[in-house]
């Protein structure tokens, strides 16, 4: 390999970079349908990596060999913001990479980004930025694997299925699904802060913080008066509510299509669970999703799920999902 020769990412690195993202995204595409299409156009990709530049506080570096370029990588500082969702969960300075963050040559080993990375953590890490996450397509095992070269662990799983129907459904007698609406805030900020206290047990432990339920009331009241979102709720025949599904529009990036409703949170009371209520609730969510008059033709459903979340991890490529995205984590 010719000498390289690392520099800090500039405005002028963006149409070298943008042309490494398209061929890397072409690859993928013939091995992950379900991924955006637009992406392997020079063009598409040059405007989301512009996106990511203007977001404050990145930064990046580009590799240079004879002048061209080798690889880049680009990450940014992110900020916790307190007592807002999803910042409940996250590290109060955070370095992250998006999976368009970066890119290496046709030809040109992966394990480049080993190079990237000591250079872009270099300095994040002096501020104080000492937790980092990193986004790799499902189906670049190789680059999953320098990753985890680096420290880096897996943490997330972002699954993906069509709207076809999730096989035989059948609801315990009594029960019911409906959707929910504003006057549902109690209950539906009830369970989701319930999925936010199993989250925090073994063997995942994420932090479940005093303000949870706080922040959960706040975030649902718009998100329930927003008829781009549902929420369904399975209750028994006492009105005890047993389970709950929530759908929104998911937010579109380089492995996520912009034709893609985000299934964010499931939840099923503990004794409830094993009775088939997720299976219908996330029935009922597909045939919502597909219908014709959405704002989106949506064509597909994600989840993510953590991956030492056990019953989530058992259940969602149960019913049909496959990985998308990987999330890693290293604390530096
Ligand atoms: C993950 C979770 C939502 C699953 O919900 P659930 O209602 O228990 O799941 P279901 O009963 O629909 O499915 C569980 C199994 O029971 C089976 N099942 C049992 N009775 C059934 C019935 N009458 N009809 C259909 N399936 C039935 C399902 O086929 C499924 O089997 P599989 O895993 O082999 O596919 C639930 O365990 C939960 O709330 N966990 C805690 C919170 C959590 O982890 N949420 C997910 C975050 S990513």
């Amino acid at each position: 390999m010719p000498l390289l020769t690392l520099v800090p990412f500039a405005t002028e690195h963006l149409d070298d970079a943008a042309a490494l993202l398209a061929a890397r995204h072409a690859i993928n595409l013939g091995r992950e349908p379900g991924l955006p299409e637009q992406y392997q156009h020079v063009a598409e990709a040059r405007a989301l990596l512009a996106g990511l530049c203007g977001v404050p506080q990145t930064a990046g570096v580009a590799a240079l060999a004879d002048g061209q370029m080798a690889g880049y990588l680009l990450a940014a500082r992110v900020l916790a913001e307190p007592f807002t969702y999803p910042k409940i969960y996250r590290p109060s300075r955070l370095l992250e990479i998006d999976p368009a963050g970066y890119a290496v040559a046709p030809g040109t080993p992966v394990s480049l980004l080993r190079d990237l990375f000591a250079r872009v953590a270099d300095g994040a890490v002096r501020a104080g930025y000492r937790a980092c996450a990193v986004y790799v397509p499902a189906v670049e095992q190789a680059t999953v694997h320098v990753w985890r070269s680096l420290g880096f662990g897996l943490d997330l799983t972002v699954g993906l299925r069509d709207l076809s129907p999730v096989g035989p459904v059948m609801l315990p007698p009594g029960v019911h699904i409906r959707r929910a609406g504003s006057a549902d805030l109690e209950t539906v900020a009830r369970l989701v802060t319930a999925n936010d206290h199993h989250h925090a047990g073994p063997p995942l432990f994420l932090p479940a913080l005093p303000e949870i339920a706080m922040v959960q009331r706040t975030v649902h009241a718009p998100f329930l008066a927003d008829k781009r979102n549902a929420a369904f709720l399975a209750e028994g025949d006492s009105g005890a509510v047993l389970a709950l599904h929530t759908y929104t529009p998911e937010e579109p990036d380089l492995v996520r299509a912009e034709q893609a409703v985000y299934l964010q949170d499931a939840y099923v009371v503990p004794e409830a669970r094993g009775l088939g209520l997720s299976r219908a609730l996330l029935a009922t969510g597909l045939a919502w999703a597909a219908r014709p008059e959405q704002q989106r033709a949506y064509r597909q459903c994600t989840v993510a799920w953590n991956t030492a979340n056990l019953p989530g991890a058992r259940f969602w490529p149960a019913a049909g999902f496959r990985p998308l995205l990987r999330r890693l984590r290293r604390d530096c």
